[in-house]
């Protein structure tokens, strides 16, 4: 199936490439005319190789930018193919809403006489989609950055070593220990900075799609997708939004083999990104923090709880802190607590019953497929009307969706990945985080190292097939081995 569909893009490009420039407007000169219908649909109904106005058509997840005769158009890619052929890579958006797309891809594509071409190019396309989804939202503009290069770093720029820390300047990636430069717009100036794949689009910083999550968690995130559902849930009812259905679950298709539980919907959905402002708002010690900017407001966020579920474990790493910051701390909500007031059909899920454990490293992979390491530091109460799932904290909404997030506005398409980690080796530990941070990008570059540890371990889905059915026996062999000996005894 999946070589049937690589098989007919190929076809389509070759078909396509042989053609003279393309008319946008004009649907005769589609890269395959078979996808026509899903041009611009925006279900996720196109096949790779049809054209796509943005990654919402495609069923792929990837609308890579493909130039043709002066122009560029959007085609559906599998992820991993998206530079072949003449494809730049996923991110193609055409900003058909608004004018704001076309301007934020012209500012990125001229992207400052520093960088190098192949940087350019990708900071171009990573404000193409920025410009495109501001102009869909009615004229945004690239938000201008604080950020400046570390001048103790000015030695490493520009001379492709690897050995330019984060947060020192870049004109490529190859400058970077972190093998990855983000491109840095302050309104007035356009540089490289090199970034953590995690943070790079922390703070303004427009880090290249392609390099933030690893290919082997947009995999998850792709092959999850294009699979529809879950095959193996390990538990199932819950809601990510109250208006909305009931079908997503905890999925554990990928548990025996890279020991990871997910979130996933049906019919291509993974969950929301709500935003949670629970524990301590002010700060380590409920005073003002630096990052405190408002945005859990108890106006803007009237749901907050003073406490989050593992504040306990937090306390007892004896930092003085009571709690977790929302502000800081990118935590994720995981895990839906028993119902206590008797509601009939109330779904619970206990991750700790499969091997996670609390204050855990999580990965987030967001809308715009950039990823984000968080902390499994809350579970969904039993307040609410319906079970809920798919909330994070202000902190890890905001490095998904940018500053316009608060309290009560997160983000709300169910397109967010949500990736827990069993066993003891996901939890950082007292000592194993920067718990007392005063800020988000401190926090979260502390348990970089962790996390990607963490993520090498996800595997391709074949394998994870062919390997969960071996394991699916042996747990088979294993229960009856148990009812046996308890016989015997
Ligand atoms: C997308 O396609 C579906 C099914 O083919 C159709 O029902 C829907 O109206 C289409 N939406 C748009 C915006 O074209
Ligand atoms: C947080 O700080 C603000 C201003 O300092 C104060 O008004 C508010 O009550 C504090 N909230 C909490 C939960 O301590
Ligand atoms: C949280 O709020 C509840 C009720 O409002 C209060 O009883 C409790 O002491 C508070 N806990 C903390 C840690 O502030
Ligand atoms: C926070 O609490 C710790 C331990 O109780 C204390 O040492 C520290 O001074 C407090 N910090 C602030 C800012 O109050
Ligand atoms: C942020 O939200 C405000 C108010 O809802 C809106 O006017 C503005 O356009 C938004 N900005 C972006 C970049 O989405
Ligand atoms: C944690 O981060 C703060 C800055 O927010 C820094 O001052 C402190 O030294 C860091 N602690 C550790 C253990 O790295």
């Amino acid at each position: 199936m999946v070589q049937l569909s690589t098989f007919v893009g190929a076809l389509a490009l070759a078909f396509s490439v042989a053609q003279a420039a393309p008319d946008l407007s004009s649907r005769a000169s589609l890269p395959d005319p078979a996808g026509e219908k899903n041009v611009g649909n925006g279900s996720g109904a196109q096949f790779i190789g049809g054209q796509c106005l943005g990654k919402a058509d495609c069923a792929s997840g990837c609308c890579a930018t493909l130039p043709q005769g002066g122009q560029t158009i959007g085609v559906c890619s599998g992820v991993g193919a998206q530079t072949q052929a003449g494809k730049q890579g996923c991110g193609f958006e055409s900003g058909g809403g608004g004018g704001g797309g076309g301007s934020g891809s012209g500012s990125g594509g001229s992207g400052g006489g520093t960088t190098t071409g192949n940087n350019q190019n990708k900071g171009g396309q990573k404000n193409a989609q920025a410009g495109g989804n501001g102009g869909g939202n009615g004229g945004g503009t690239v938000k201008a950055s604080p950020l400046k290069q570390d001048p103790a770093g000015a030695g490493n720029v520009g001379n492709g070593q690897g050995k330019q820390f984060i947060t020192g300047g870049c004109t490529s990636d190859a400058d970077c220990a972190s093998k990855c430069c983000a491109l840095v717009n302050t309104g007035q100036d356009k540089f490289g900075i090199c970034s953590g794949p995690a943070v790079s689009t922390a703070q303004g910083k427009q880090g290249s799609t392609s390099e933030t999550a690893p290919q082997n968690l947009l995999d998850l995130y792709d092959t999850t997708r294009a699979k529809g559902r879950c095959s193996h849930e390990l538990a199932t009812g819950f809601y990510s939004t109250d208006g909305g259905s009931n079908n997503f679950a905890y999925c554990g298709d990928r548990l025996s083999t890279s020991g990871i539980i997910y979130l996933q919907g049906r019919h291509g959905t993974l969950a929301n990104l709500d935003v949670d402002c629970d524990g301590t708002g002010n700060g380590s010690n409920g005073t003002a923090s630096p990052s405190n900017d408002g945005r859990c407001r108890v106006d803007l966020s009237p749901d907050t709880q003073n406490t989050t579920t593992f504040r306990d474990t937090l306390a007892g790493y004896g930092h003085g802190l009571t709690d977790l910051n929302p502000y800081v701390h990118p935590y994720v909500v995981f895990g839906n607590a028993r119902g206590t007031h008797n509601r009939h059909g109330w779904k619970a899920f206990d991750p700790t019953a499969h091997g996670m454990r609390p204050l855990s490293v999580m990965a987030v992979v967001c809308p715009n497929r950039e990823m984000v390491y968080g902390i499994w530091g809350d579970t969904n109460g039993d307040d609410g009307d319906k079970p809920m799932v798919g909330e994070a904290s202000l902190a890890l909404v905001t490095a998904c969706g940018g500053k316009n997030v608060t309290g009560g506005n997160g983000i709300d398409e169910d397109t967010t990945l949500f990736v827990g980690f069993v066993g003891e080796d996901a939890v950082p530990g007292a000592n194993g985080a920067n718990w007392t941070a005063q800020d988000f990008d401190t926090f979260e570059n502390s348990i970089q190292p962790l996390g990607n540890q963490l993520v090498e371990r996800v595997r391709p889905d074949e394998e994870d097939a062919s390997s969960s059915v071996r394991s699916g026996w042996s747990q088979v062999m294993f229960s009856i081995a148990v009812v046996l000996f308890s016989r015997i005894l």
